[in-house]
């Protein structure tokens, strides 16, 4: 699949996802359930704007893998956001944020198949490559 095919097949599939409104609580629920780890992090967090804002972040994300330029920003801020010296997100953390990520869209995308399920891992995969780099 080119680059573009990639951000196409994803974009669509989010489309699917986030028309019902269930799909982000629903996420962070599952990310939640996924390790001990987790829930401390969000202890204080306003969930009506984390919802909107992880939203955000995952349709840019598809930009930031095809390199526009201001996806790309938006990135770095996010992976400066999520480094040592401010929300402190260890790397090994990000394994249990993709797999949320996943099987959500998966239960939440009716058209789900393997090329986009490749689609999501891909981009993703990029995106928290790219953060562990920056922790
Ligand atoms: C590539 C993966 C991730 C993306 C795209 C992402 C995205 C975001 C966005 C857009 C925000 C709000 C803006 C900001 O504070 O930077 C945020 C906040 C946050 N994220 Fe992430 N995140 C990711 C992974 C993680 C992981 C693995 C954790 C682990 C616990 C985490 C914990 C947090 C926390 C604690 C906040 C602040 C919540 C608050 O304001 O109370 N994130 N994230």
């Amino acid at each position: 699949m080119s680059e573009s095919e990639l951000k196409e097949v994803l974009l669509t599939s989010l489309i699917r996802c986030a028309a019902k409104p269930d799909f982000i609580p629903s996420f962070y629920n599952r990310f939640m359930e996924s390790s001990p780890e987790i829930p401390p992090y969000f202890k204080k967090t306003n969930f009506e704007k984390q919802n909107r804002m992880l939203l955000h972040s995952l349709n840019l994300s598809a930009g930031a893998v095809s390199g526009e330029p201001f996806a790309l920003r938006e990135l770095k801020e996010r992976a400066e956001s999520h480094d040592r010296h401010h929300l402190n997100i260890e790397p090994h953390l990000y394994d249990f944020w993709l797999n949320a990520l996943i099987e959500t869209a998966r239960e939440f995308d009716d058209k789900w198949n393997p090329t986009i399920e490749h689609a999501w891992r891909t981009t993703f995969q990029h995106v928290i490559d790219y953060m562990r780099r920056r922790y």
